[in-house]
């Protein structure tokens, strides 16, 4: 299991039915004919942490974990999440994933976004089969994601305050599907509604916090640790939360030479990786990366508290244990 949840039986009695979800989301990729399965097979081959299907089977042991619906569950929000994923580095021109190149990169835009449309598909014929309710959960999950990624892509209307829009943003393009992954494992183990609403909230949380660690990692981490690019967002001049600090502190009184001299680097040309480089260190070195990282600790303790009210055992304590292990990759 890539991410710790602190309790080794816990971890041994998940593991299994891990395994089984990797199965399952193979065979959910292999389908159609040889370009459609060799795209759709590309990312989850390359592996990834497999966080959103953890976090359902994890809230699942607070009820009867075993059911299969259970399983069927992860493996949608696991499929939802590879869907956007190619998606997303269209849109964010990222030339790698999961340590490997991006799918547009192998194969051309149009065939990677037809790709996250048809993982997509096999996400709702999955659901399809939990029944109208989880139906509805996951219209209006892809729903928020749709429009985080739409609203991050626009920027914040005039007016509007930045650094606000942009935690909407991350709520929605990130913190739905965490939140429907620690939903539907509830939901689906039979827990009762107080225990459902609870888990979702923690996960709605729980996702704004891993979200900003990964913009912090987008800096911070070297491209073997992460499989990914450090400085893409930058490049791409999404506006990440550590930029919209720096905006903040540039306009203040704290503001120094050395911060306009940054956000004017980083309003620049990036097309080139010596530059690039050279931003992304001195972006490393400055104290809005650390406000960044404390952030991402802070709202990952809004999680904790979302389920402190909980009887306590050792699903809670996992719980804990996995919003703080989503924030310490950024430390
Ligand atoms: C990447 O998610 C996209 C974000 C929401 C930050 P993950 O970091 O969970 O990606 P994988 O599944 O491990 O590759
Ligand atoms: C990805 O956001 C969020 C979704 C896929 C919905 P980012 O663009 O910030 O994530 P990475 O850094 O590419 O994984
Ligand atoms: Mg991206
Ligand atoms: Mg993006």
């Amino acid at each position: 299991m890539l991410l710790s949840l602190g309790n080794a039986a816990l971890e041994a009695s998940i593991s299994p039915r891990l395994d089984l979800i990797e199965e399952r989301l193979r065979d959910a990729v292999a389908q159609s004919d040889r370009l459609a399965d060799a795209t759709s097979r590309h990312l989850v081959d390359a592996g990834g942490k497999r966080l959103r299907p953890t976090l359902t089977l994890l809230t699942a042991q607070l009820g009867d974990g075993l059911r299969p619906e259970v399983l069927d569950a992860a493996v949608v929000v696991e499929l939802t999440h590879l869907a956007t994923l190619y998606h997303d580095d269209v849109m964010d021109c990222a030339p790698t994933r999961r340590g490997a190149p991006a799918a547009h990169e192998v194969w051309g835009n149009s065939v990677a976004i037809l790709t996250g449309d048809l993982l997509f598909a096999r996400a709702s014929a999955v659901v399809a089969g939990l029944g109208p309710e989880a139906v509805r959960i996951q219209a209006s999950t892809f729903e928020r994601l749709c429009l985080g990624q739409l609203h991050e892509t626009v920027g914040p209307a005039a007016g509007e305050d930045a650094v606000q829009h942009y935690l909407q943003v991350l709520a929605d393009k990130t913190g739905s599907l965490i939140a429907t992954s620690a939903r539907f494992g509830a939901m689906f183990a039979g827990c009762d509604r107080t225990v459902v609403e609870q888990v979702t909230q923690y996960g709605e949380l729980a996702g704004v916090a891993f979200q900003i660690a990964d913009d912090v990692l987008d800096i911070r981490s070297d491209a073997d640790v992460s499989g990914k690019t450090p400085g893409t967002d930058l490049r791409e001049g999404v506006a990440t939360m550590p930029m919209l600090l720096l905006r903040q502190r540039a306009a203040s009184a704290q503001g120094t030479d050395e911060d306009e001299a940054l956000l004017e680097a980083i309003g620049g040309d990036l097309t080139d990786d010596a530059v690039l480089a050279d931003v992304v260190a001195r972006l490393r070195l400055h104290p809005v990366l650390e406000e960044t990282a404390a952030l991402a600790a802070q709202w990952s303790n809004r999680a904790v508290a979302a389920v402190s009210a909980m009887p306590d055992g050792e699903v809670k304590e996992a719980l804990v244990a996995f919003a703080e292990a989503l924030v310490a990759r950024a430390a």
